[in-house]
Order: structure tokens, then sequence, then C-alpha cells
């Protein structure tokens, strides 16, 4: 089923924001267990993931997709829990690539199964990975990924990608203190040059399981600082409008860095991204207590037009900026008054 794409078709929220981007989390599971995520304590072999009726088939996907290029969404990222383990992935990442509005299909995974799938991802029309890599060094690894293994696989993974087109490859690295801070300019040096982006990002509260508290943080000027007197870097500008990232170029031209600042200096004004759960749920921000299901209506026999309503009526109604306020919230101990039911990172997939 197709609904007319309009190229004057977009929707603002209350604060003026436009509707750009959709992260669309695949499925609930993943094949690591960073303890900031889904710590191995909770998420054990007995754990109860959606089961299969509850998740959207790639036809629903695709048709909420198609709705939401309809609304102004240009660029689809997929995510998980950790994307791969969702059977023929492949398939879907073709159903999305052919939407016409749709200008950039990218995905973020771990990168450990990516090794024996960047070729048919690519060739199913995806145009960029985005790899979650927190340290080279192996016994952190283990420690912040929850498995018995190294980087290798992940390494691995980020070459074949970068062999099989998906570039720039991005590698986000989630800087916790105390756990891989001293390891930064090890991560540098070993991607400068390579054509890859490394980023840098600030430990958010996400979710209600990970005994977030600020002394984790470490800030943007602290990454920065530890860069630059090693690697001189220097500003470079933003790619687009919403970009989480701010830009650094090594000033040797031996390529760039991104530091993701949400904790230190939040981007919730320029916040075009929508979420669509696993389950069918449409969120509008990545700290929200729940969204609006789309399944349901959907199952039964709602149209393109009636979807389209639905999600324009959430998103002109959208005035979230969680980030700004919890900057405004937090005590000098480090901790957040902000007490609120919050959806897991596996949930929403970042
Ligand atoms: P590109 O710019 O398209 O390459 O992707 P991205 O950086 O938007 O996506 P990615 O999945 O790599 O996310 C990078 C980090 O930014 C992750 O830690 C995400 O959780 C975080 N992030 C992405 N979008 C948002 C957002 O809207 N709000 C906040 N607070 N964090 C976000
Ligand atoms: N804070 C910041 N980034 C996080 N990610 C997962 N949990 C957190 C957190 N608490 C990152 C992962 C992944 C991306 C989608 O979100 O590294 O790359
Ligand atoms: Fe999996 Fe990513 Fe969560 Fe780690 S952060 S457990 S890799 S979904
Ligand atoms: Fe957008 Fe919410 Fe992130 Fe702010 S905290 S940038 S509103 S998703």
């Amino acid at each position: 089923m197709t609904i007319a794409v309009s190229s004057q078709s977009t929707v603002a929220d209350r604060l003026g924001r436009p509707l750009r981007d959709l992260r669309i989390s695949v499925t609930d599971r993943c094949n690591w267990r960073c303890p900031y995520c889904m710590p191995a304590e909770v998420f054990g072999e007995r754990y109860e993931f959606l089961p299969r009726p509850e998740i959207l088939t790639f036809e629903e996907t695709e048709r909420l997709a198609r709705i939401f290029a309809g609304l102004g969404v240009r660029k689809l990222r997929i995510t998980g829990g950790e994307p791969l383990v969702r059977t023929q992935l492949p398939r879907l990442i073709e159903l999305l690539a052919r939407i016409p509005a749709i200008e950039d299909v990218a995905l973020t995974t771990n990168g450990y199964l990516l090794g024996g799938m960047a070729n048919s991802l690519k060739g199913a029309g995806l145009n960029r990975v985005t790899v979650h890599l927190d340290s080279l060094e192996e016994e952190t690894f283990k420690k912040m990924s929850g498995r018995p293994y190294g980087p290798q696989k992940t390494l691995e993974g980020i070459e074949a990608a970068a062999r099989a087109g998906l570039t720039p490859v991005k590698v986000n690295c989630v800087v916790q203190r105390g756990m891989n801070d001293g390891q930064l300019v090890d991560m540098a040096r070993r991607f400068k040059g390579t054509g890859h982006v490394l980023r840098f990002i600030e430990f958010m509260d996400v979710g209600t399981r990970n005994a977030w508290n600020m002394k984790q943080v470490v800030p943007a000027k602290e990454i920065f600082e530890k860069i630059n007197a090693e690697f001189p870097i220097e500003p470079a500008d933003r790619e687009y409008r919403g970009e989480v990232a701010e830009r650094y170029r090594y000033k040797d031209g031996s390529g760039e860095i991104g530091i993701i600042a949400s904790v230190s200096n939040p981007f919730c004004g320029d916040c075009t991204r929508a979420r669509l759960t696993t389950d069918g749920r449409l969120v509008t921000c990545l700290f929200a207590a729940g969204g609006k299901d789309l399944k349901t209506p959907l199952r039964a026999g709602a149209t393109d037009g009636d979807l389209s309503d639905m999600i324009t009526g959430v998103w002109s109604k959208r005035s979230d900026r969680y980030s700004e306020q919890r900057a405004a919230n937090t005590g000098a101990d480090g901790s957040v008054k902000l007490p609120r039911r919050k959806l897991e990172m596996y949930q929403l997939g970042g």
C-alpha cells in the first residue's frame, strides 16, 4: 500500500521542531550485556523478551515508516537491542530503502555479527553503520560488554563494513569515569587516519537500571582536552541541523572525531527524532515514560490516513526536552531530581 508523499507535508511540535528522523528498534534482544543497558543479573537465561506476535512484522514496519516519510521523515536509523540478531534483517532494509522520500538508512550495532552481514546489508540498500565499541583493552571490553570475549570481532565488523562501503563508519564509545576514561587517547590513536569517525558519548541516565550518577560522566570539555593534548583538534561545522555530535577535525588532516554532550550541553532545541519501539509504540523522547500504541490500531484496520493523523496528533503535542530539564535539576551531589518512570535503552535503541 502506498500513500502520497508530498515534500510539503510536515508537522511541527509545540517547540517548533519538525519531524525529520525515525529511529526504529527492530528487536529488544541483544547478544551483549552492557551493565548500563542490559545487566546480566537482570537479563539472564530466563528473561522474557517480547513474544513474536507482539513484534511488528517487516511489512508493518515498512508501512509505518512510509507514513512517517509522508510527515517529513527523511532519515531512518535501525536500532535494537542489537538489530543484527533480528532474523532476515536485510529483507527489512530492502523494504525501507525503497521508500521514495527516504534519503538515508543507517544502523547502530555492536558489530559482533557485522563481519558476516556487511555485504548483504549494503546490497539491501543500507547506507552506513555506526558501531558501538567502548574499549580496545580486553578486560575493560569484557566488563563493559558483559561478555567473556574481547573487541576482535567488533573490530573485524568495522573493517568489513568499510570494505562493503557502509561509510563513513562511525564508532560510538560511551565514556564512563573509572571504567574507560583512561583509554580515550588509545581509542583516538586506533581510528585516526582510518576514515572511521570515532565519537565519544557522555554517559547518560537512560532507563532505570544503570544507577546513573553525574560523577560517572566525563564532560565533553574534559574529553576534548584529553584528545587535544595528544592530537591537536579544532571544531568543524555540524553536518546537518540537529546532529547530536559536535565535530572536531585533527589539525594534521587525518580525519575527525565527534563528542556527544547530551549531559553537559543538551541538544533538545534541535531534536527532530521520533522512535518506534519493537512492539509498535511511537516514542517522542529517549527519556519518555511510555509511547503511543500504533500497532493495535494498525492491526485493527486503521487506514494510512488514520495512522498519519495519530502520529501528527502525538508530534504536534510534543514538548519533550528531558536533557535540558535534567541539566536544570542536577544537585550538587550529582543526583538528578526528576523522579519518573522511563523506558529502557534496549527498548529504544538510543
Ligand atoms: P548520525 O548523526 O546519523 O550518524 O547518528 P546519531 O549520532 O544520531 O545516532 P547514534 O545511534 O549513533 O547515537 C549516538 C548517541 O547519541 C547514542 O548514545 C544515542 O543514545 C544518543 N542520541 C541519539 N539521539 C538522541 C536524542 O535524541 N537525545 C539524546 N539525549 N541522545 C540521543
Ligand atoms: N549513555 C550514552 N550512550 C549510551 N548508549 C547505550 N547506553 C548509553 C548510555 N547510558 C549508546 C550505545 C549505542 C547507542 C545507540 O547508544 O553505545 O551505540
Ligand atoms: Fe546491547 Fe547496545 Fe544495550 Fe550494549 S548498549 S546491551 S550492545 S543494546
Ligand atoms: Fe530529544 Fe529527548 Fe534527547 Fe532532548 S532528551 S534531544 S527531547 S530525545
